[in-house]
């Protein structure tokens, strides 16, 4: 696997791929592999013929008093098991590579994160959609793939490449779980002896809300207080948010008629984790 740490050779990479007539894969990662994201990496590989990991702690989507210095990183470990996946380049970038002195220009997708995860983390996808701008003019995908658990990021990404006409092609890839459940995420690794138990709520309180829509129940009121009942039950977790929303708009409904959106934000001790599915679909 190729390591590249420069954007200027990332594209020639890439420009040299795309003249051979290769179909460029790519999965944006902010590092500290982990399961789910080497199923992103495998799918990538079948979605092209050269395939590229970037991995790169964006620091434009964290808030002041969030972790971008404690996040989990461990770049050697990353490279061996994007290596093993078969992935042809790792793109790997500096802060300073990404974001050199004097920059100031950001994207900003308005409607659809402005609620959830937007409401909760004013800058966060500002910093996504900016630096997922960047990483896609060095890589030059045909396509990208995003995971699941992420869900209005999902939605941000696909409305900022419509909206700004980028010539990529999106894929979300489902959620990759631990055999408990819990959906696999870098900060899992924050959980602290009991509250590895705690988090597997966000799980059980989605299959509870499966439960409910599929003996009939519509009312969004009663699905989200069974929901929060089953969260918060023996406390340790304090809910953040826990929504139903329309799945292309990202906003709140009352009633689950087709596809809704189901999603979660908890905090356990320390960490905030998120999950989602979609009822009714
Ligand atoms: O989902 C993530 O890991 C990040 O938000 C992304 C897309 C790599 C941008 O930094």
């Amino acid at each position: 696997m190729r390591i590249i740490e420069n954007v200027g050779e990332m594209q020639r990479q890439a420009d040299a791929w795309r003249a051979e007539g290769e179909k460029i894969s790519f999965v944006p990662t902010m590092g500290f592999l982990h399961e789910g994201h080497l199923s992103l990496l495998r799918s990538a590989r079948t979605l092209g013929s050269k395939s590229v990991v970037s991995i790169f702690v964006n620091p434009t989507q964290f808030g002041p008093t969030e972790d971008f210095a404690s996040y989990p990183r461990d770049v050697g470990k990353d490279l061996e098991l994007s290596g093993k996946t078969g992935t042809d380049a790792a793109f790997v970038p500096a802060a300073a590579e990404m974001y050199p002195d004097g920059f100031q220009t950001f994207v900003e997708v308005t409607r659809v994160t402005k609620n959830l995860c937007g409401a909760s983390r004013p800058i966060f996808f500002r910093g996504v959609a900016t630096v997922v701008s960047k990483l896609f003019h060095a890589v030059k995908p045909h396509v990208a793939v995003f995971g699941q658990k992420d869900f209005q990021q999902l939605v941000a990404i696909r409305r900022m490449v419509k909206d700004l006409n980028m010539d990529v092609e999106i894929v979300g890839h489902p959620i990759v779980r631990e055999k408990d459940g819990l959906a696999m995420s870098s900060r899992n690794t924050y959980l602290l002896g009991e509250e590895r138990l705690v988090a597997l709520r966000l799980h059980r309180s989605l299959e509870v809300a499966r439960e409910l829509v599929g003996s009939g129940e519509k009312n969004g009121g009663a699905i989200l207080q069974a929901v929060n009942d089953c969260l918060t039950a023996g406390g340790g977790a304090a809910v953040d948010y826990a929504r139903l929303c329309d799945t292309d708009t990202i906003e709140e409904v009352e009633v689950v008629e087709g596809p809704t959106l189901l999603a979660l934000a908890v905090w356990v001790g320390k960490t905030r984790l998120i999950d989602n599915c979609v009822l009714g679909g």
